[in-house]
């Protein structure tokens, strides 16, 4: 059964990207593109990762790869750039 109707990935393809590693929807979309259009199948791909075997601890891994920030840290946005008045002169 399709999952992905934007680009034809069925239940099954994307059972085997998790079980060949990929924990979140983001992780699918890197290996098969799913979710990556109309994103419509994203909430249903989640479900299917839910019943993984992936712990917290890989996900906030996954999230920080990801990223580059941990989860539930503070963004970089809106930080102060190392730059000072007396560099400009
Ligand atoms: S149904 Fe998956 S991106 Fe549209």
């Amino acid at each position: 059964m399709y999952v992905c109707s934007c680009f034809g990935i069925t239940e099954q393809q994307v059972k085997k990207h998790a079980d060949d590693g990929a924990c979140t929807p983001r992780q699918i979309a890197s290996a098969c593109k799913a979710g990556t259009d109309c994103g419509g199948c994203v909430r249903r791909i989640q479900a299917l990762l839910g019943r993984g075997d992936c712990t917290r601890g890989e996900l906030l891994k996954a999230r920080t790869e990801s990223t580059g920030t941990p989860a539930g840290a503070p963004s970089l946005f809106g930080t102060t750039p190392d730059v000072r008045l007396s560099d400009a002169a």
